[in-house]
């Protein structure tokens, strides 16, 4: 399970990105992480995978405390982070091969899991060719099959869909309904509704860095639904509405 309880962050700038959050991600589940632009979804996420410091609060994973043992509980997490730091100068095979030595995988496993997956997303010739030659798309395609070599149980993804053309997005939500069928579990992001609502076991909408709704799709629906049956989409956009201070208003309105 991963668990976070009181988890804060502020910025320098004064901005309390996340604040007093809890959340839990149980085996076995998709857990969908959504909120609008700026609400502390990246500052959540990086402060799982050991990114970023919490001010306060505890981050468990799969019962390990990350600030005690960061170590055992990183190895555990495969993250994709929203722009993955890849180096243009090296090609495919010597990226997989780097994280490979990062995360202490033999050979013989790295070649197991990796020619599958560079199959899986057509990946295995442009794997000679130098990042820096890569589209965005192929970039994150590299990126996700780094983030699984190590067969980590936990898969934190930050917005994986972004980029990806709609058959590696197709693959890329099959793959994390394998991952969770093999008892892992998957957390990631994203801003897109149908994807929420179709692919994920439960749903968690953060606003303002609050958790402010949590729980199955159709469960979330009838908690905020007050007349008739509203779409998730409807739901996000009411509990997250930006609304301007009257006075602001009334000056704009001059
Ligand atoms: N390095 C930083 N320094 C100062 N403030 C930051 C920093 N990173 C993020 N913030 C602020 O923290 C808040 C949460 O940002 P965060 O990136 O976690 O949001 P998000 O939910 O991932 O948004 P998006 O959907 O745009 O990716 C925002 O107000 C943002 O401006
Ligand atoms: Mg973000």
């Amino acid at each position: 399970m991963l668990k976070l309880s009181g988890v804060s962050k502020s910025y320098g700038s004064g901005v309390k990105a996340v604040d007093k959050l809890d959340l839990h991600v149980r085996p076995g589940e998709i857990f969908g992480f959504l909120g609008p632009n700026g609400a502390g979804k990246t500052t959540t996420i990086k402060m799982v995978v050991g990114v970023l410091k919490p001010d306060e609060g505890e981050i468990e994973i799969g019962g390990v405390n990350l600030a005690r043992e960061p170590i055992r509980a990183k190895l555990m997490t495969g993250y994709l982070p929203d722009e993955a730091t890849l180096w243009d100068k090296l090609t495919g095979i010597e990226y997989l091969n780097f994280m490979g030595d990062v995360y202490g995988v033999s050979l013989e496993e790295r070649k197991k899991r990796i020619i599958p997956l560079l199959e899986t997303f057509e990946m295995t010739k442009p794997v000679g060719d130098p990042i820096g030659s890569y589209s965005r798309g192929m970039r994150q395609k590299i990126a996700l099959i780094g983030s699984l070599l190590h067969r980590p149980r936990f898969w934190i993804l930050d917005e994986p869909m972004m980029g990806l053309d709609p058959r590696s997005s197709f693959l890329l939500k099959e793959m994390m309904r394998s991952h969770v069928r093999e008892g892992g579990s998957v957390f990631f992001s994203t801003h897109v509704m149908e994807v929420a609502e179709r692919l994920c076991d439960r749903l968690g909408i953060i606003n303002k860095g609050k958790l402010i709704a949590v729980g199955t799709t159709d469960e979330i629906r009838k908690l905020f639904a007050q007349e008739g049956d509203k779409t998730l989409e409807e739901v996000f956009l009411k509990v997250t509405e930006a609304k301007l201070p009257e006075d602001q208003l009334a000056s704009l309105a001059k």
